[in-house]
């Protein structure tokens, strides 16, 4: 195990076996459908090069990357687009593709920008879900595991940049932090 972090939380194997069950549900729900799936940068992208590869239905992919206005104050952290989407959404069922579901505010506001574009259907698809940071009511459609308030690494998910390229998912020491 890495050096900085304090416990791991899912193997690559437990990675996998919810990856193979979201990708099975979803060609099950959009068969006959349209299906685009849209990543959010950077977090997403190796968890959807997995989620790809388990869904046996015709399906498209784009991205989008956005950050949050950094205004310091609790303004409900609209986002700026800083990468759009390549096509229109009109002829498509949208899934939002997230690593990670925390505050909600990021989805929050990429729902509303995206259901503007009026695809036929929008829902979202995350690896993995902390209910109990909500700050906004949002719901994901497609859950990988739900997890405790605890900040996690690896597996597309960063702190400072750093970790995204474990292939497990762990917790970090606390010193990392303070470094
Ligand atoms: P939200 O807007 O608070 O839901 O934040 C979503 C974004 O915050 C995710 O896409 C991640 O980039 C980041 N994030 C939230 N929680 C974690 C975590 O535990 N580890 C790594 N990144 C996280
Ligand atoms: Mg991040």
């Amino acid at each position: 195990m890495h050096k900085d972090i304090k416990e791991e939380w899912f193997d690559e194997y437990q990675i996998q076996y919810a990856v193979k069950d979201l990708g099975r549900a979803i060609s099950k729900d959009y068969t006959g459908k349209n299906l685009l799936l849209v990543g959010i940068l950077k977090g997403c992208f190796v968890f959807m090069a997995d989620l790809i590869r388990a869904i046996n239905i015709p399906c498209a992919v784009d991205f989008m990357s956005v950050s949050s206005y950094d205004s310091g104050t609790e303004s409900g952290g609209a986002v700026r687009i800083l990468k759009d989407l390549d096509s229109p959404l009109e002829n498509y069922d949208v899934l939002i593709v997230e690593d990670i579901l925390d505050s909600g505010n990021t989805l929050n506001y990429v729902k509303d920008i995206l259901s503007r574009r009026n695809p036929k259907s929008l829902k979202i698809c995350t690896m993995f879900n902390k209910p109990s940071r909500r700050q906004v009511d949002i719901q994901a459609d497609y859950v990988g595991y739900e997890i405790a308030d605890e900040f996690i690494v690896g597996y597309g998910l960063d702190y400072s940049e750093r970790y995204r390229n474990l292939p497990y998912v762990g917790v970090l020491k606390s010193e990392v932090y303070s470094k």
